[in-house]
């Protein structure tokens, strides 16, 4: 099978580490018979660049004709002088919104290898953690109604959580299906004790949970998902939650994980094009140096490889071939220090990391 992938290296550290993906893919290719096509558009500081604005209309158009995007970061201190529609960010929202994304993935994997950077007791984490968060991107309380007015305490401000039942539906949707293509465990975060717009997230989720009788669907009240994020993060499968409460608890997972190099993340919209980045940014402190991480980036890939295109040895693959290469103590600067052997540059690891997957 041909798929046709746009590629947006953006700035910073962003062409270093998503050359190392395409270039895993590639192995992939060969290995088990795709082909992968890369048309590489602009996208933040070096469209801002070459053509005045942080997201041209070709790069849209591109984006809505390939099968698949992969993002590498945007930004950095070149442009932050700018007036805010010009802003590198500028672009990153507008893509988003240009292709509907309204499901963010993240997961917060640690492992094991890397089990000395997790800020948890050892035995809390001791067989790793592969968690997957599934938070609402377009709805909830960052876009409902708000503003201020004249209280008879003075003036007052409010933010709206509103939900719809479509809303709902196509977030559960995901969570359900993506449940599917793990261990078939979802937890639906919600605080349906305190609010309307969680009884009804929760009469949605029950709902649907009949349509997956092969997925073990339980609800789970945000602050206690906080602590059970803490003290039994390993009872988590897929969470999925609204807005607002996947932002914070995205956050708190993440930090159960090594580095911020390791965290890659997946936007997901109607249909199957979807945007697939690391979770950090473009690092401009070390860009062109080779010392960025290009593990995020790949597993970046590897998501797309599993959500977009449903190919699920060619994903295992690329996730087992990142743990080989912990487990020989291969380690890029930032995570030199949990248990590393070996300090290499961002090809080298990359190198690495295909050269398991060809043997
Ligand atoms: P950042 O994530 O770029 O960097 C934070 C720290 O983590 C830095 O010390 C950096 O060197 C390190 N780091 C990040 N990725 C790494 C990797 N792959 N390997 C090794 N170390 C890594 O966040 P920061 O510094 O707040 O933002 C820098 C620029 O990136 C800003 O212009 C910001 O707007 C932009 N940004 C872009 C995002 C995106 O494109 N999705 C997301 C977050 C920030
Ligand atoms: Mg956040």
């Amino acid at each position: 099978m041909n798929y046709k992938i746009a590629v947006i290296k953006g700035d910073g550290i962003g062409p270093e580490i998503v050359d190392e993906a395409t270039k895993v893919l590639d192995v992939i290719g060969e290995k088990y018979g795709h082909t992968f096509t890369y048309t590489n558009v602009l996208m933040g500081g070096c469209a801002i660049d070459a053509t005045g604005v942080p997201l041209p209309d070709e790069t849209v158009k591109i984006c809505k004709e390939s099968d698949s995007v992969l993002l590498g970061a945007v930004g950095g201190p070149k442009w932050d002088t700018l007036p805010g529609h010009l802003r590198p960010e500028k672009g990153l929202l507008g893509i988003r919104s240009a292709l509907g994304l309204y499901a963010n993935l993240r997961p917060a994997v640690l492992y094991a290898p890397l089990k000395d950077a997790c800020m948890l007791k050892p035995e809390t984490v001791k067989g790793g953690l592969d968690i997957l968060i599934v938070r609402e991107l377009t709805g909830g309380i960052y876009f409902g109604e708000r503003g201020r007015r004249q209280g008879k305490n003075g003036e007052e401000a409010y933010d709206t959580e509103c939900y719809s039942v479509p809303e709902i539906e196509r977030i559960a949707r995901v969570a359900f299906e993506t449940a599917r293509k793990r261990k078939k465990k979802l937890a639906s975060v919600d605080k349906a004790n305190v609010l309307e717009s969680s009884r009804l997230w929760r009469e949605v989720i029950h709902r649907m949970a009949k349509e997956y009788p092969d997925v073990e669907c339980r609800d789970v009240l945000v602050d206690n998902a906080a602590m059970q994020l803490v003290r039994d993060p390993a009872q988590f499968d897929v969470i999925v939650t609204s807005n607002m409460f996947g932002d914070i608890l995205s956050d708190e997972a993440s930090m159960i994980t090594g580095s911020i190099g390791m965290l890659p993340s997946a936007s997901l919209g109607e249909g199957k094009l979807g945007l697939y980045e690391p979770t950090h940014g473009s690092a401009p402190d070390i860009a062109g140096q080779g010392k960025a991480n290009p593990i995020a980036t790949i597993i970046s890939a590897g998501m797309m490889l599993r959500y977009a295109f449903d190919l699920q040895a060619e994903a295992d693959a690329i996730d087992t071939a990142v743990l080989a290469v912990l487990e020989k103590g291969l380690r890029t600067p930032d995570i030199a220090g949990v248990g590393g052997q070996k300090t290499l540059t961002t090809t080298e690891m990359g190198d690495a990391i295909r050269a398991e997957l060809r043997a």
